[in-house]
């Protein structure tokens, strides 16, 4: 697949596309890319356009400005600017644990952009003080030992055993994808998570077809809290899937893709 790069006014913006018709935008998790998706790339369902952008600092997207000036606000500006420029009006949202935040930034902003919700290994609650702790640790982490040390601390975190045993290959890739980036925009993303904002309150006004997925041996954003995410969602559908933690799309794509297509 080849990627794209997009010029926004905001600076460039790199994405990958595949398939036609109505578009879904893929909202990659920390500290990964766009290449996170391959799995649904590789298979778009029928009439349906799938976008997935290097969010700002990840992947071929390059770092804009000073890292503590990064937030999921403006994150969320640059995908709003990516589907102007590709002349998309509406389009479903799916964001996978980061990639979620900056989906909810964007509902924040302009929830009439957006026809369908996909809540993945995510949250709505800001960081808790100890949160911002362990954020304050690892920005000082990749500043001193770069991507390969997120990489490192990062990937026990993100694929559970089934995947140890079943796609061995995956830690490669994801850690791969990881030492890709540059320290600055895993840096400002760090700063952009530690600083977000709660946006529980947002939850009830969703109006849109929504589904919440999580991994069952997700250890970062447990079950149980996706699922209590996806109660405070009017008609939000809930799907645990088995053998996946953190990383679920990739983990089990064929699961997370039939999950994705009940709100599209
Ligand atoms: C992610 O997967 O995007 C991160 O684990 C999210 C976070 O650290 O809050």
């Amino acid at each position: 697949m080849v990627p794209k790069t997009a010029a926004l006014a905001s600076g460039p913006l790199r994405y990958l596309e595949a398939g036609s018709g109505r578009p879904i935008l893929l909202l990659h998790a920390f500290p990964l890319a766009a290449d996170q998706w391959q799995p649904q790339l590789l298979s778009p369902p029928p009439g349906w356009r799938l976008v997935a952008p290097d969010l700002r600092g990840f992947g071929g997207s390059p770092t804009l400005g000073r890292p503590a000036d990064a937030s999921m606000d403006r994150y969320a500006v640059d995908v709003f600017e990516l589907m102007t420029h590709l002349d998309i009006g509406e389009a479903a949202v799916a964001g996978l644990s980061m990639g979620g935040y900056v989906a909810l930034a964007m509902l924040a902003a302009d929830a009439g952009r957006i026809t369908g919700l996909v809540l993945a290994d995510t949250r709505a609650t800001a960081d808790t003080e100890e949160a911002r702790g362990g954020r304050d640790r690892m920005i000082a982490l990749v500043n001193r030992d770069g991507s390969s040390g997120v990489a490192e601390q990062m990937l026990p975190k993100l694929l559970g055993e089934t995947s140890a045993r079943q796609q061995p290959n995956l830690a490669l890739i994801v850690q791969r994808m990881i030492e890709g980036n540059g320290p600055a925009g895993i840096e400002a993303a760090l700063h952009a998570m530690r600083d977000r904002p709660d946006r529980s309150l947002l939850l009830p006004t969703i109006t849109c077809p929504t589904v919440v997925i999580c991994g069952t041996d997700d250890r970062v954003t447990p079950p149980g809290e996706c699922k209590a995410l996806s109660q405070s969602i009017p008609g939000a559908v809930f799907l645990a899937i088995d053998g996946a933690a953190h990383l679920s799309n990739l983990e089990q794509p064929e699961a997370f893709s039939a999950g994705m297509k009940l709100a599209m």
